[in-house]
């Protein structure tokens, strides 16, 4: 099977990773892909978000399957594209997508189908979202309507920065046009729970935790994601089940029932509070960096897998039941502004798994080209070895601009 992967950085590194491993996978073209990947795939120069260019690239290769990565492309409509012209994709539609590009829309399905989720409400309108604020409580959260590249939440502690937010996103249009939904401020460690989906199937994927801050101790900006890890000892199988049952199962039926089936990778960002496991977040495909260490665990064939869920088939699904643990590099500065260029060495001697996120060649070396440049997993027996081994490993990158957290899984023994 020839075999498309649209995206780049290191969810789709461990994606292509997986099929390259499939008995049934020829050939792996990745657009667009990045140096890292270009070891296992073709990269081919198309942009995530050329629709129409990427589907007659699948026509003319006679792709058998393609498996999106990035949001930005299934809001642009690429599996309605793909499905139109008989292409098999895994990933949902424009309409399902809402669940992760629209955060009222999320909100509003968790209430119609009491889905547990902090309370909240949506304005248009700065007056009344201020009034609104005014007569709540602190913290409170401020979420930008639709897509912002993870920079569209705003923990307000104070009214003078829940104002100033609300300006941002109301009056001056930060993310462009939109409303904004005013949420509850929930407390309690967060885990992902994601799992394929097709319409009513759901099945679930190991939990993992991703560490979304900069720095050492949860401190510093947000991030696209510094680490993540899985097996969650704080997690219990009777958490799993209630979240599988209380929110995967129903939210994947209330899109059935709203007219708009989900098919692909249904994310819940979850959290455990004292009053039961809430939904913070949905998204509408798989996590970075959650992907790169939940994947290294799968035993099936990763392309049977895929077409098995969008084919609407039971899929044979079995996990190793190693932890992993997994640490990125970031270029120093990150997430403001940073230096490129910079030379990569040591990543031959990496023992465990390597996924790149910003990288590029040159003269034959790997050099530093993003923000997060590449994430080493490591797996063991227990996740405090996965821990050991993972800081061990990460030492052996060298790199003069590159930076990484010391403390991932940490929190893992202290909940
Ligand atoms: P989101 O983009 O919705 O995942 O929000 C980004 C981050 O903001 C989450 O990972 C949480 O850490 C935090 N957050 C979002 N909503 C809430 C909430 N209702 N209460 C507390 N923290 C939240
Ligand atoms: N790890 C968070 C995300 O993928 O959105």
């Amino acid at each position: 099977m020839k075999v498309l992967v649209v995206g780049s950085g290191g969810r789709c590194h461990a994606i292509v990773e997986a099929l390259s491993k499939s008995a049934q996978v020829d050939k792996i073209f990745c657009a667009p892909g990045n140096a890292g990947i270009a070891a296992l795939a073709e990269c081919v120069a198309i942009k995530e978000t050329a629709v129409e260019e990427l589907k007659a690239f699948a026509v003319e290769q006679g792709i058998e399957l393609t498996v999106v990565g990035p949001e930005v492309a299934l809001e642009a409509g690429i599996a309605d594209s793909f499905k139109a012209a008989n292409l098999r994709i895994f990933g949902p539609e424009k309409a399902a997508a809402q669940i992760e590009c629209s955060k009222q829309f999320a909100k509003d399905l968790m209430q119609k189908y009491n889905i547990p989720t902090a309370e909240y409400a949506t304005f248009e309108d700065f007056d009344a979202a201020w009034e609104y604020v005014k007569a709540g409580s602190l913290p409170t959260v401020l979420k930008y309507d639709g897509l912002a590249a993870g920079k569209g939440v705003v923990i307000a502690e104070t009214l003078e920065q829940a104002e100033e937010a609300l300006r941002d996103m109301l009056q001056d249009e930060k993310f462009g046009k939109g409303k904004v939904v005013i949420e509850e401020y929930l407390e309690g460690p967060e885990f992902s729970l994601l799992c394929f989906v097709n319409g009513t199937d759901v099945y679930p994927m190991p939990v993992a935790q991703d560490h979304k801050r900069a720095y050492d101790g949860d401190k510093g900006p947000n991030t696209g994601g510094m680490g993540a890890y899985t097996e969650l000892p704080f997690i219990t199988d009777e958490d799993l089940q209630y979240a599988m049952d209380k929110i995967m199962r129903p939210t994947a039926a209330a899109m059935v029932e709203e007219g708009c089936s989900f098919c692909g990778v249904l994310y819940g960002g979850l959290m455990k509070t004292k009053s039961g496991i809430k939904v913070i977040e949905f998204n509408a495909r798989f996590g970075d960096p959650e992907t790169e260490v939940i994947l290294p665990r799968l035993k099936s064939d990763m392309c049977q897998v895929f077409c098995d869920v969008a084919d609407g088939k039971t899929p044979v699904i079995e996990w190793d039941e190693q932890a992993t643990l997994g640490v990125v590099l970031a270029s120093k500065g990150y997430p403001g502004s940073y230096e490129k260029g910079y030379v990569i060495e040591g990543i031959e001697e990496i023992d465990g798994s390597i996924y790149h996120m910003g990288t590029a060649s040159k003269d034959d070396k790997y050099v530093t080209s993003g923000g997060r440049v590449m994430i080493v997993v490591c797996k063991a027996p227990t996740l405090r070895e996965a821990q050991q081994k993972a800081q061990a490993e990460v030492e052996k990158i060298k790199c003069d601009n590159l930076f990484h957290r010391t403390d991932i899984g940490d929190k893992a023994f202290k909940y």
